[in-house]
């Protein structure tokens, strides 16, 4: 029986969505104005520095030294927010004494809640491959109602940088490759944390980051210099930005890297023109970890006061943790380098949100103890993770059906240095929550199958204990534990082998320049393929891996991601069948790391392919395919989905309906996320040879079979020129849709 599904795909792109967010509250704007007059300039001032938490709230005060300064600028209102500062009781202190400061204007509280606070979601890169708006944003919530219980009213997320390049370590905090799907995950994001309404005590402010463009670091080497052109700038970076600004975030951050010659803390175009000015942004913008005064070693600023002048100029309107603006911006706005109405405006951006917090009605909102101790790990916090979790994995390879694995009647061995680590599902982004919170694999799989599991870590990852902050020491050489592994193996009828990066090989600073497997792990593989060939690879990473060898050898290939709390559970549903894995990748898995940035929305160039120059002269290697190993949008699961019939019909004025069938050809149900792309043939400014445009998750029972109905109009098929104004050329597109990027039906349609 067929269905029909009528989808209009969120507006990501185009400004002419005046967000409710972005008309400010009258009365709030009274209430900021009366305290505005009130206030000195360096009380303003005060408001825009913010402090990392800096001393053992519950112990003695800070006496000498620069902490009792911290301590004193706090007591007289020269601090407007902090972060690092975990805890009721710790949060309560805080604010009682930034409240007794001449005009009690309470603090607002940040935290890196970034997938999760005590209870872990996946990391980010994980959650956007569920392609699941509604679990993402359940996600954030939880997260969300954590961190507030803990007296937290801020999280510094979501990040939304796009990025294509795997040997940057923070592809794990954001949505992959693609600017539609990161735009759809942004709003879902924010609405998460946000809520309706941000005076709610279980609701925070949300921090879109890092704008801008922080995710094309040149070689995907962390911090690195930035230099893209107008047009990805417009329509791969910014749309996320947009989609976050328009879901009503509060709050951006700006980062660490240059663009095209101007650092982003003091890039006016970025901070003025565009978020405040052409997308009417009425919050307030935080700079990174001590960005102004990295203006200096970026050669931008010769001391920290001109650091001062150009971030102030350039619409940063809060200090992380450099104090240039409590050091240098009184005597700027004296001496008439800076014009006060900047520093006013900013403070009154920041005053604000902590009025739309609530923060003035009871400054104390968010300390209750009781909310602490309940709100904290409950059992719907847990099933939403685990949720999360199970629609994160992507299924890349299952050769004869090896999976999913009976949970009697086969002898299984688990093999790898990650199968027990109950911390590395964690991530590196997790500052709330303590080590060895995570439900392992091994664990996970036991509880799943009813039996006890023969375990074998074969390797160690390190040399030594991995310490958050000092460089990871990989193990080269001890293969001691490989010969117990193997044997295991040799007496089992498959092997599970759980690989890939301990969760401090991601992150902020981890960028890898060989994006393989780490150590002597595919050694360890090696060697037990070679005794049994029925070995099932889970991966467990925050990055896409350079695994061409393992998908032309291992028959089975689960992408697991680092999951989170729930990260065993999650992986034991899959394997033995209790859930279809639906997961899609969101970012390219390259073949080698040579090929790195790969994406999908590539150009065509002017030689795409030997037709166009010969055997040589044409865009290619010598050496390795231009392919990625598995493409965006990839993942299968148990069922086999196929498509048919795929309809491009005219709809009104410029739009077109696109329709599809997918059938489960499979003896189980599933999920299937039906994608739609689009290539616009000849534009004006070259385009993507495929852009994602609209996508729809679908749950099919065995057999049955849908029509998937899609609508797309103008801001769909358009684009941003190279002076940032969205337009529709008509012309000839080419449509199409399919379980990825690639293998797709495809039909040209005219719009004229
Ligand atoms: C870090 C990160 C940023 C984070 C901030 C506060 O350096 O770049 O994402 O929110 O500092 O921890």
């Amino acid at each position: 029986m067929k269905k029909w599904i009528l989808i209009l795909p969120l507006i990501y792109g185009l400004g002419w969505m005046v967000p409710a967010w972005s008309q400010t509250d009258p009365a709030i704007e009274a209430k900021v104005d009366a305290l505005l007059a009130r206030m000195t300039l360096e009380e303003k001032i005060g408001q825009m520095n913010q402090y990392n938490g800096f001393w053992n709230f519950t112990g003695p005060a800070p006496a000498g030294g620069e902490a009792a300064n911290k301590f004193d600028n706090l007591k007289s209102g020269m601090v407007g927010s902090m972060l690092n500062v975990r805890g009721v009781e710790n949060v309560r202190k805080v604010q009682e004494l930034a409240l007794q400061s001449r005009l009690h204007i309470p603090l607002i509280i940040g935290f890196d809640v970034i997938h999760g606070y005590q209870t872990l979601s996946p990391i980010p890169l994980a959650e956007a491959a569920s392609w699941d708006l509604a679990a993402i944003q359940r996600s954030a919530k939880v997260a969300a109602t954590e961190a507030a219980a803990s007296g937290i009213n801020w999280t510094f997320a979501p990040m939304v940088d796009i990025s294509r390049d795997a040997r940057w370590g923070r592809v794990m905090e954001g949505a992959g490759e693609d600017p539609f799907l990161g735009a759809q995950i942004a709003a879902a994001r924010v609405q998460g944390f946000q809520g309706r309404d941000l005076s709610d005590p279980l609701t925070i402010a949300a921090c879109v980051k890092h704008f801008a463009a922080y995710g094309f670091a040149e070689a995907g080497r962390d911090y690195n210099t930035v230099d893209i052109g107008t047009s990805t700038l417009y329509n791969m970076v910014l749309p996320p930005f947009k989609a976050a600004a328009n879901a009503g975030a509060r709050t951006f951050m700006n980062s660490f890297n240059e663009i095209n010659g101007i650092p982003a803390t003091a890039n006016a175009l970025l901070q003025r023109d565009i978020l405040k000015g052409q997308w009417g942004f009425t919050g307030f913008v935080v700079s990174d970890w001590g960005s102004i005064g990295e203006l200096i070693p970026h050669g931008l600023a010769r001391d920290g006061k001109q650091a001062a002048e150009l971030a102030v100029n350039a619409g940063s309107d809060m200090d992380m943790e450099s104090y240039n603006y409590l050091n240098h911006l009184k005597s700027l706005v004296e001496s008439g380098q800076v014009d006060e109405a900047l520093i006013t405006d900013a403070a009154r951006r920041i005053l604000r949100v902590k009025f739309e917090l609530g923060l003035f009605d009871d400054p104390y909102r968010y300390c209750d103890e009781e909310r602490e101790r309940t709100m904290i790990g409950n059992s719907d916090e847990m099933d939403a993770v685990l949720q999360m979790a199970k629609k994160s994995i992507v299924l890349l390879k299952n050769e004869n059906a090896l999976l999913p694995l009976p949970k009697s009647g086969k002898k299984v061995a688990l093999i790898g240095p990650l199968a027990a680590d109950k911390t590395s599902p964690l991530g590196s982004w997790r500052p709330a929550a303590d080590d060895g919170t995570a439900i392992s694999v091994l664990e996970g799989m036991e509880r799943y199958s009813g039996n006890r599991l023969m375990h074998y870590p074969g390797v160690k990852l390190f040399e030594g204990e991995p310490a958050f902050v000092t460089e990871l020491q990989i193990n080269e050489t001890d293969t001691t534990g490989f010969a117990a592994a193997v044997n295991g193996a040799k007496q089992a009828d498959v092997v599970v082998m759980v690989l890939g990066e301990h969760g401090l090989m991601t992150g902020e600073g981890r960028s890898r320049a060989f994006i393989d497997i780490p150590g002597l792990q595919e050694e360890l593989l090696k060697a037990v393929l070679a005794v049994n060939s029925q070995v099932v690879l889970v991966l467990m990473n925050g990055r896409p891996l350079a695994i061409d060898w393992e998908a032309e050898h291992v028959p089975a290939i689960v992408e697991a991601w680092h999951l989170g709390t729930q990260s065993g559970n999650a992986i034991a549903q899959v394997l033995y069948g209790d859930y279809n894995p639906s997961g899609k990748l969101p970012m390219s898995f390259p073949r080698s790391v040579g090929q790195v940035p790969i994406y999908y929305n590539h150009k065509s160039t002017g030689r795409p392919d030997r037709a166009g120059g010969g055997m040589v002269f044409w865009s290619h290697y010598n050496d390795e395919s231009n392919d990625p190993l598995y493409p965006f949008g990839f993942g299968i699961g148990y069922s086999k989905m196929a498509y048919s019939d795929l309809r491009v019909t005219r709809g009104s004025g410029n739009s077109i309906t696109v329709q599809v069938n997918v059938r489960n050809m499979g003896k189980l149900a599933g999920e299937e996320v039906v994608q739609v792309y689009i290539h616009d043939l000849v534009a004006s400014v070259t385009r993507p040879v495929k852009e994602l445009k609209a996508f729809e998750k679908v749950s099919l029972s065995a057999g049955e079979s849908r029509t998937v109905r899609f609508t797309l109009d103008e801001s769909s098929l358009g684009f941003y020129n190279n002076d940032g104004h969205w337009v529709f050329e008509p012309g000839d597109f080419m449509i199409m849709a399919g379980g990825n990027s690639v293998d797709v039906l495809q039909e040209k349609i005219t719009i004229q």
